[in-house]
């Protein structure tokens, strides 16, 4: 039997979120998908999960993860990247048995930072290792977005641009080394089905539904500040063009939320704040490392003697990373030498 594979796999943040319209398939006539046509910058983190994929001769798929809040069976993503290789590649399944997957959770659940999706990208890598099918990045990227629409970044990992629903990426210069700090109420998770549709009842007035002007703004958003920012290392300017349209849904809903994004902002040294994806993790960039642990007690500090009583009894409730941005998706995990 073949070894087993380690790889990590990164969470994300988004730097940017705009919400164009509403998908339309390619069909005549064409008809909505159910999703939403995007354009957003991604970045992965260093904050990672570990998952682990073995070779079992018991013909069937086992996802052991001891998270209470990651599903079990075909409800958990990972699980459902295994069934898709088995059914995209049932000689090497047949060859190979069944597959274990363990997966060690770092990656906070329901919190906008694509863990489980990081997760499902890992389970494709690691059954293309295992299997030796030497799939390539777009095969593997093809695979992914039947998963979800965050899977194929977190294939490819890094800082990208991506529309369509998510699953279109073109790299843009590495974001690398910047300090993130990540800020989440323990007991709060969105589901980001609810976002979207909630947004989707909103603003669904003002969606473009011209094929030009969808293609006009890509240009546009492609040309605009941050992605200038990013190409020329300009922090700050990148810190002020931050941007998620589901905000505008999600932080009227949580305001416990939208007073930690407000906390994160006031921080000595903090380049610009985000919730991330559809929240409700809030981040907060810095350019300098040796200031995260000051701004992660000053967060800390202003909660606990907010005047508001409601965001005050969540002090023991919130949840503070540090991390950086990373220019890697899945990879490899070092194996452990004992030097002893
Ligand atoms: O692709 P994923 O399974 O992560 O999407 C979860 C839900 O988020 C979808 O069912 C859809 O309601 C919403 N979504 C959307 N437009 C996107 C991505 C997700 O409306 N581009």
């Amino acid at each position: 039997m073949r070894r087993p594979y380690t790889l990590t796999a990164a969470a994300k943040i988004n730097l940017h979120l705009k919400i164009i319209g509403d998908q339309l398939s390619e069909t005549i006539p064409p008809t909505p998908t159910g999703y939403h046509e995007l354009v957003m910058v991604l970045q992965s983190l260093d904050l990672a999960d570990q998952v682990t994929v073995a070779s079992n001769d018991t013909k069937t798929i086992q996802v052991d993860c001891s998270h209470p809040e990651v599903p079990q069976g075909d409800c958990n993503i990972a699980h459902r990247a295994a069934q898709l290789m088995q059914r995209s590649f049932p000689k090497a399944w047949d060859r190979h048995g069944g597959v274990t997957i363990t997966i060690q959770k770092t990656i906070p659940v329901g919190a906008g930072l694509a863990g489980g999706s990081a997760d499902a990208a890992a389970v494709l890598v690691g059954i293309d290792l295992l299997w030796d099918l030497g799939l390539t990045q777009p095969e593997l990227q093809e695979l992914g977005a039947k998963l979800g629409s965050d899977v194929p970044f977190c294939l490819m990992g890094g800082t990208a641009l991506a529309t369509g629903r998510g699953e279109k990426l073109s790299p843009l210069p590495d974001v690398d080394n910047l300090t993130v700090i990540l800020a989440k109420f323990r007991s709060l998770s969105v589901s980001t089905a609810w976002a979207y549709q909630t947004y989707r009842q909103q603003f669904q007035t003002s969606y473009i539904t011209d094929p030009t002007a969808l293609t006009a703004h890509w240009q546009d958003i492609e040309a605009g500040s941050l992605v200038n920012a990013v190409s020329q290392g300009d922090w700050i300017t990148l810190g002020q063009c931050l941007h998620n349209d589901l905000e505008q849904v999600v932080l009227p809903h949580y305001p416990v939320v939208a007073q930690l994004r407000n906390i994160c902002c006031q921080q000595p040294g903090v380049l610009g704040t985000l919730m991330s994806g559809s929240g409700p993790t809030v981040f907060a960039l810095l350019e300098r490392a040796d200031q995260a642990e000051v701004v992660q007690a000053g967060i800390r500090n202003a909660i606990a003697t907010s005047a508001d009583g409601d965001l005050q009894t969540m002090a023991a409730d919130l949840e503070l990373w540090i991390t950086q941005t990373s220019t890697a998706g899945i990879a490899i995990a070092q194996q452990r030498h004992n030097l002893s």
